[in-house]
């Protein structure tokens, strides 16, 4: 297991009811391909987590690429691409409940109804929005209001745990203090309070270029990327002039992404290597090479295979809609009923 925190058997003990935890995250169809950061940092641990959790959803959150992808074709093609990321890194519609968030238009209900009690102030402390307007970008009102949207999808659903990458932790404390709010306005326990579970992988892979690694930065390593592809961003992997007889700096980049591929005694073994002298930075490239087409070999035929079964990922996701409205429906409607919301209830 990669990473742990206490809290889910915190929470439990907690909790007078035994409700089974429930676990939810995103990504963003935006049309990037997966790199090793993507991977290692999330979807890893998402896998993982619908092994050791009842309830684990995972969407695909068009609605909130609408700040960025202007095109519906384009949009439809980039969340089948990460429909099928999702299937091929090992995530299991009979282990977890896959969907895409726009099947479930309810979220744009709840959206509105917790644009009434956030403050406007909360919203301009927001990262993304700061970021954005600090470029001098032109922010329209769905990038302002992009952390209310995304508290719609974690509170919907009545979750509990939210693992994401820290970039996003803010986002989840907003989504919480959000629905601590309404609850508390409107007097009622609606809405669960969930909690950020941070994926500290997400902020350690480093770039080719000793950065973490991301798509802004140009120092990622695509995952599902042909061998020649892969050969060339694993040989442009920065490292410095030491000459091959002398010990090497092991904090380095290379070292850093071999790593991820191999077991605490072959590192010890390497590490050992690299600080006796004699070891060459070519050497450890291309065996980070073979390693890193053999991990993903598998998902890569998986997600070939796929790709060949549009039909049954589209059942896939309409069958995960199905089972989130399920959990979905109860919530927005103890929502509507605090809030004075539709015909009165009997
Ligand atoms: N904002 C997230 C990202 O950019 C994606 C996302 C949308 C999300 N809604 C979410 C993640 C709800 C977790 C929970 O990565």
């Amino acid at each position: 297991m990669a990473h742990k925190t206490d809290k889910p058997s915190d929470r439990e003990s907690e909790k007078p009811s035994k409700r089974a935890l429930r676990v939810l995250s995103g990504i963003k169809p935006t049309g990037d391909h997966l790199h090793l950061g993507n991977y290692f940092g999330a979807l890893r641990q998402f896998v993982e987590l619908q092994e050791e959790h009842d309830t684990a959803l995972y969407f695909i959150a068009d609605y909130h690429s609408m700040t960025t992808v202007r095109n519906g074709v384009e949009r439809r093609h980039n969340t089948n691409s990460v429909a099928l990321d999702y299937l091929a890194a090992g995530l299991d519609p009979e282990r977890a409940i896959l969907f895409r968030q726009s099947d479930l238009p309810e979220v744009t209900e709840l959206t509105w109804i917790l644009t009434s009690i956030v403050p406007m102030g909360m919203l301009e402390r927001a990262h993304a929005f700061k970021a954005a307007r600090d470029r001098g970008e032109d922010v329209d009102h769905g990038l302002f209001s992009y952390p209310v949207l995304m508290a719609a999808d974690i509170l919907l659903y009545g979750s509990d745990l939210v693992p994401v990458g820290r970039d996003q932790k803010q986002h989840v404390e907003m989504a919480r203090d959000m629905a601590q709010r309404f609850n508390r306005i409107y007097q009622t326990d609606a809405l669960v309070l969930p909690e950020p579970y941070i994926l500290e992988a997400a902020a350690s892979v480093v770039g080719t270029d000793g950065q973490k690694m991301s798509k802004s930065y140009g120092n990622t390593i695509a995952m599902f990327a042909a061998r020649a592809s892969l050969k060339k961003s694993v040989m442009g992997i920065v490292t410095d002039s030491t000459p091959v007889e002398d010990p090497k700096d092991t904090s380095q980049a290379v070292f850093s992404l071999w790593s991820l591929f191999a077991n605490a005694s072959e590192r010890t073994e390497m590490f050992a290597r690299a600080e006796a002298g004699g070891l060459g930075y070519g050497e450890v490239k291309k065996d980070l090479l073979a390693r890193l087409m053999d991990y993903f070999e598998p998902m890569r035929t998986r997600r070939a295979e796929l790709e060949k079964r549009p039909a049954e990922i589209e059942s896939i996701l309409c069958l995960g809609a199905e089972r989130a409205r399920a959990l979905a429906r109860p919530v927005l409607e103890a929502c509507r009923a605090a809030a004075g919301l539709g015909a009165p209830q009997r």
